[in-house]
């Protein structure tokens, strides 16, 4: 089968979603961050900031390219979508999913979080305004899936159930 690619926000859960489809699917999982890591010997915040975001989209349009399009599970950094290569590769190559959940859920998750370059030292308000920008990039999705109420496994199934 074609790979599946979650997409959605940062804190939008795609890991933890990604590991357990890769379970269910019995499907190996990869995650474009780590490639980036992996083939740079730097965290994605020493990327960003020693290099700049636009060397991290760069590394990041060629790390999508990289990884297998056939039966995999392939979890992307939320900015894959502003770039409409990376969009059209993996509608093209695969089944494009957006993980959806609500700026309040989102919002809990990654106020505390010290890794993400993007939102470091940001308002809730500053945050809000690329969750709203980017949402009609993540639409462009094959499938969609609020997991705003969902548990892990209900989320997990509500993919299963239509791939
Ligand atoms: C980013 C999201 C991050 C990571 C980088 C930029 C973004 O991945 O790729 O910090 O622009 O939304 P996660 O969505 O896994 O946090």
């Amino acid at each position: 089968m074609k790979s599946i690619y979650l997409t959605g926000f940062m804190g939008a859960g795609k890991t933890t979603i990604g590991e357990e489809l890769g379970k269910a699917l019995q499907l190996p999982v990869y995650d474009t961050d780590q490639l980036i890591e992996s083939n740079e010997k730097m965290t994605i915040k020493e990327i960003f900031a020693q290099q700049g975001e636009e060397y991290f989209r760069k590394l990041e349009r060629k790390a999508l390219k990289e990884l297998p399009v056939q039966d995999a599970i392939i979890t992307t950094g939320g900015g894959v979508v502003l770039s409409g290569e990376n969009v059209d590769w993996m509608k093209q190559n695969g089944c494009m999913v957006f993980l959806y959940a609500e700026m309040d859920k989102v919002w809990e998750r990654l106020e505390k979080d010290q890794t993400r370059p993007l939102i470091m030292q940001k308002s809730r308000d500053e945050v809000a305004a690329i969750f709203e920008m980017r949402l009609p990039l993540y639409r462009e999705a094959q499938l969609i899936v609020d997991t705003t109420n969902l548990s892990v496994v209900e989320s997990v199934k509500s993919v299963v159930d239509v791939v």
